[in-house]
């Protein structure tokens, strides 16, 4: 699958966001070796700390179905950003401990900007199980 694809997975998974309390609706998708894609989209509540982000449901949607780090090839974020959308920190940290270092991640927005980067660049000295 192409990056412009899995972006519009990304975009698709946007479209079920339900976020009212921000207005912001963020869009993730996971490719896995096997061809299938996972989506996530961001899911708020009343009670803020509570909302969950696109890439953390996506990936989590990945282990859900059986796929382990190692199955996972790619993953692209869109939100109607001026720029690429960027993770947040606490997603770079389970991207950090959940997704392969050197997979691309695709950062997006939906007027086709894209920047190509990955969990080592997003999330440098990262603490990990190791550090425990
Ligand atoms: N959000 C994401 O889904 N991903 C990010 O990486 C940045 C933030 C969501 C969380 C919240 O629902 C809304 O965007 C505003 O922060």
């Amino acid at each position: 699958m192409e990056s412009f694809e899995l972006i519009k997975e990304a975009e698709e998974a946007r479209k079920r966001s339900y976020s009212p309390y921000s207005g912001f609706a963020v869009g993730a998708a996971v490719l896995c070796k096997n061809g299938k894609v996972y989506h996530g989209a961001n899911i708020e509540n009343s009670s803020y700390p509570l909302c969950m982000c696109a890439e953390r449901n996506a990936i989590y949607a990945a282990y859900m179905d059986g796929q382990s780090k190692d199955d996972l090839l790619a993953l692209a974020v869109t939100a109607d950003t001026a720029g690429p959308c960027s993770p947040c920190g606490a997603c770079r940290q389970v991207i950090s401990e959940l997704f392969p270092h050197d997979a691309p991640i695709y950062m997006s927005n939906l007027k086709g900007d894209v920047k190509v980067t990955d969990a080592e660049h997003l999330l440098p000295f990262a603490f990990d199980g190791s550090d425990l």
